[in-house]
């Protein structure tokens, strides 16, 4: 599976998502990963679906909404129509996991479910065959900027083999502190999309830190194919 890069845009200048996402873009972003907080499940406010929809008119590649909110339920169709084609949703707090993911579907976005770092991998055990895409958090969501936690490698390890064993190729996606220093453990490990927010939009060069960070993800990927393919 191909290394996907999804650079996150809260680390961009607010005034100019429009520049960022361009350039994003031309140093090769898969997706533009956007992350929703309310103030509620994460002590920090961003944006909602009317800037999604600013930017959905600008972005070439698909949008990855990362919603830390805490009524999920209540926006998700906003959100879908708004133009996200990727949705994540926390399993924290979420009573009817397997109704939020399949109402995702319905919406016709693909369903993720987000886990943060001191969330048991036994919560997404009986979704496992249903949902599209899981994004492990390797820091504690609300912030950009945060130190990468290394434990986080060896729960996508985990996480690939409970995927494996369900028999769902879903995508794994890593999210923060996601830099040219961390990037080789967690492809090693088994991710597939790279949410990068500071490592990119806080570089002089918007284009060339997401080309020198998918490089890095490549030669990682390389070792890991070569280490076991699959
Ligand atoms: C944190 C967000 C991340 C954040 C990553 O709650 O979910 O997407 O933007 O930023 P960096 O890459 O700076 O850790
Ligand atoms: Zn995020």
């Amino acid at each position: 599976m191909n290394i996907r890069l999804a650079p996150s845009i809260l680390a961009a200048d607010f005034a100019a998502l429009g520049a960022a996402i361009e350039a994003a873009e031309r140093g090769g972003a898969d997706y533009i990963h956007v992350d929703v907080m309310d103030g509620h499940f994460v002590p920090n406010l961003t944006v909602g679906p009317p800037v999604v929809r600013s930017l959905k008119r600008v972005a070439t590649v698909p949008l990855d909404v990362h919603l830390m909110i805490a009524d999920p339920d209540r926006y998700a169709a906003a959100f879908v129509e708004a133009g996200a084609a990727m949705l994540s949703v926390h399993v924290e707090g979420l009573p009817h996991l397997n109704r939020t993911l399949a109402h995702i579907k319905e919406l016709g976005a693909k369903a993720g479910v987000a886990v943060n770092p001191s969330t048991p991998l036994l919560m997404l055990e009986e979704v496992a065959t249903v949902l599209d895409y899981v994004l492990v958090m390797s820091v504690n969501p609300g912030f950009g900027g945060q130190a990468f936690l290394p434990s986080s490698a060896s729960k996508i390890r985990r996480l690939r083999e409970m995927l494996d064993r369900a028999g769902n190729p879903a995508p794994i996606e890593v999210d923060g502190g996601i830099d040219l220093d961390t990037v080789g453990c967690v492809v090693e490990a088994g991710a597939d999309i790279l949410v990068a927010g500071s490592c990119i939009f806080h570089a002089p060069d918007i284009a060339a830190a997401a080309r020198a960070l998918r490089a890095a993800a490549g030669q990682a990927a390389a070792a890991r194919h070569g280490a076991s393919p699959r």
